[in-house]
């Protein structure tokens, strides 16, 4: 009886092992999370009923006590190598023709490419198939014992190779021989961003201090005492060499070794590739240079290796590094640089945003000065204070970012940054509302603000005026040219020439010609003032849906402009919609709806529109028939089958534009089922449902 539940118990190990392995390693698990959570209470069961039966691979013995008060000393079985670095593909052909001339096999040699993973290298012992320690790199010589730490990576098997029996379900992979006793393998520890940023996610949302980068927090959770942390947190790795292997054999190729580690249990990359030549290992590499932010986990270049490891051996080491691989890096995207201090930019709504003053810093082949510190909150959060030694990051089209201080950077003379009370652009007071983390600078005169609303205005989504910049708008602004948007229809060819002039002076200020222009040389007309006239004359006749998008009414994009132009035909039938009547409106929820009420009852925009409508500036659109007074207005309707006239959108057109529904299944509320020829099952299910059925003929009578 006790042999066969210590078989059934042995069995349970495994299997509960290869389901581990078959969802942390493979990423493809077998079995629902349910059987899984069979397997492990049935084996959780025995092993309470038999303590003395607990085995060290046992999938229950994953996360164990704190560690004292410091890590052991491990002394590693070989050194654990850097790698040199090279900066693109002539750096990587350089490397190649150095090395050739130390060993002329390098001529013929093959290369395996695999991704460098930004993670923390570990060194992982197994001891007859038991994994006995794990270490920190440290040194290469020396490193920390954090076996407890890692015996909570899942990814990590706790016995080579994961049950063999099961290992059916892996095909072309070498067939496992043996296991030499004492196995030494090293890999990466990492956390994939995704998981990352689900962490940081569900970290902010408990209201606790969220992590820098992905690196930083495996690092950090692999080098705590507490393996019950470590364990919270979602780390994996991936392995790609053998340190050492005593008492059996082992491949001799780095392509082979990946195999050989796959066919153990052990997470191995599949993104690795091998290559006859430098040049298609170059390619391969670059292709991931370009598509870096499909990689799942963090990665700061890829490493190209001999593929053959005793010629890679035979030529020996520079320093720590190995002349027999290189790391292709990628350019960094994150860097370190000095805080110089924070300007503040007022946007279009008066919001206030801070922006980093950094000292320039090149990340990825860019020059950055400047990044977004997102809100005042988020620098007090991070305490970012002004001298800091700073994270920026910069990754494909995001905006640069400011991630966070480094700490340990600190001389003490960092200063504290204290919000300011008064809107730089106008000196008013700056207000918070309850709830937002957003400051506002609510002065409707805001002359910062006034600029990105006529930004705005002109911009190519809105009224599209072209040949309005910046700068002009600035200046039109600060000759007090212009008060509001509307303003800009009453400017007279003579008012945009003094303007151009002014821009021309500005211009010339900032750049003096080298050469003076000769006296005699006769200058072309500016033909500028001119073009402005017209384009903004022109706008007047933009449609009523772009200058609703002009408006910049919180909330109200293109989709939406366009469906209150059709529906309310013009801005004095918007200005008096009520928030029921907006709501109305597919997509329109009550935020939305006040947000257009609140705009339009604001006295600075009444005079706003009042100033737009004596100056022209009043396009109307055809009116759709109202949803509430239309024909067929609460009805809905179903069609099925080939109508003799309407095609199936024109059928949708008509019903809806006499205020009628068209939805796709029947259902007891359908009204009526529009019947054509052929018919689908739509005609058997309004039968069996009772809705009445019509024809086009009818349908049309109905609308009359
Ligand atoms: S090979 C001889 N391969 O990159 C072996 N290193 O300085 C030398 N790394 O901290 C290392 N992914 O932890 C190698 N596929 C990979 C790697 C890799 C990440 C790390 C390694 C080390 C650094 C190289």
């Amino acid at each position: 009886m006790a042999d066969k539940l210590l078989s059934r118990y042995e069995e349970l190990k495994a299997q509960v092992n290869f389901h581990n392995y078959r969802y942390h390693v493979l990423d493809a698990p077998v079995i629902s999370d349910l059987e899984y959570d069979r397997l492990l209470n049935e084996l959780k069961k025995i092993e309470a009923d038999h303590p003395d039966w607990v085995t060290q691979d046992s999938p229950t013995q994953r996360a164990g006590a704190k560690v004292s008060e410091k890590f052991e000393k491990v002394r590693h079985p070989a050194p654990i190598l850097s790698l040199a670095n090279a900066f693109g593909a002539d750096d990587a052909r350089a490397w190649f023709e150095r090395v050739k001339k130390i060993d002329d096999r390098v001529e013929k040699a093959k290369f395996v490419v695999e991704p460098k993973i930004d993670g923390l290298s570990v060194v992982l012992h197994y001891r007859d198939g038991m994994f006995t320690q794990g270490a920190t790199r440290g040194d290469g010589e020396v490193g920390e014992d954090i076996t407890s730490n890692l015996r909570t990576v899942k990814a990590i098997p706790l016995k080579i190779p994961v049950d063999s029996d099961q290992f059916s379900v892996i095909s072309d992979q070498l067939l496992v021989a043996s296991v030499p006793r004492h196995l030494v393998i090293r890999g990466e520890a990492f956390i994939p961003i995704k998981e990352f940023e689900e962490l940081n996610k569900k970290l902010e949302e408990a209201g606790e201090k969220t992590y820098l980068n992905p690196r930083n927090t495996a690092a950090g959770s692999l080098r705590q005492l507490d393996p019950v942390l470590t364990a919270s947190r979602p780390i994996t790795l991936l392995v790609y060499q053998i340190v050492h292997a005593e008492g059996g054999t082992v491949p001799t190729s780095q392509w082979e070794i990946l195999q050989y580690l796959k066919s153990l249990g052990f997470p191995v990359s599949d993104i690795p590739k091998r290559f006859d030549d430098l040049d298609s290992a170059i390619a391969y590499t670059e292709t991931f240079n370009e598509g870096r932010d499909t990689l799942p986990y963090e990665a700061d270049g890829m490493v190209i290796k001999i593929d053959d490891l005793t010629l890679a051996a035979d030529l020996g080491f520079v320093g720590k590094d190995p002349r027999g691989a290189v790391a292709f890096k990628f350019p960094a995207r994150e860097v370190t640089t000095t805080l110089l201090g924070i300007d503040v930019e007022v946007g279009r709504t008066g919001v206030l945003t801070p922006r980093a003053v950094l000292e320039a810093v090149e990340i990825g082949g860019v020059v950055v000065r400047n990044a977004t510190l997102h809100n005042f909150d988020y620098i007090e959060e991070k305490d970012i204070r002004i001298g800091d030694r700073v994270l920026v990051k910069r990754a494909g089209e995001v905006i640069p970012y400011v991630i966070g201080p480094v700490v340990d950077a600190r001389s003490g003379k960092e200063k504290t940054y204290r919000p300011p009370m008064k809107c730089p652009a106008c000196g008013q007071p700056v207000e918070h509302f309850e709830g937002e983390v957003a400051w506002y600078c609510v002065n409707a005169a805001c002359p910062a603000q006034l600029v990105r609303n006529v930004e705005h205005f002109v911009s190519r989504g809105a009224m599209d005026i072209e040949g309005l910049g910046t700068e002009l708008v600035k200046i039109l602004i600060e000759t007090n040219s212009i008060r509001d948007v509307a303003d800009l229809f009453t400017l007279t060819i003579e008012d945009l020439a003094v303007i151009n002039e002014e821009l021309n002076r500005k211009r010339k200020t900032k750049n003096p010609p080298k050469t003076p222009a000769k006296a005699t040389a006769k200058k072309a007309p500016d033909k500028r003032p001119e073009k402005l006239f017209n384009a903004i004359s022109n706008a007047k006749k933009q449609p009523l849906h772009r200058l609703i998008i002009g408006l910049g009414i919180h909330g109200v994009g293109e989709v939406m402009a366009k469906d209150l132009a059709i529906t309310f035909g013009d801005l004095d039938n918007l200005s008096n919609a009520t928030k029921d009547g907006l709501m109305e409106i597919g997509g329109v929820g009550p935020n939305i709806a006040e947000s257009i009420v609140d705009w339009f009852s604001t006295t600075t925009n009444k005079n706003l529109l009042k100033k737009l409508k004596q100056a022209g500036v009043w396009p109307s659109e055809k009116k759709k028939t109202s949803a509430s007074t239309g024909k067929l207005s609460g009805m809905t309707f179903v069609v099925t089958g080939t109508l003799p006239t309407l095609s199936r959108e024109g059928a949708k057109e008509f019903i809806e534009g006499s205020g009628g529904k068209v939805t796709d299944s029947i259902s007891k509320k359908t009204s009526y089922l529009v019947l054509g020829e052929n018919p689908g099952s739509k005609f058997e299910k309004a039968k069996s449902l009772g809705v009445k059925v019509i024809d086009e003929a009818e349908l049309r009578k109905m609308v009359k």
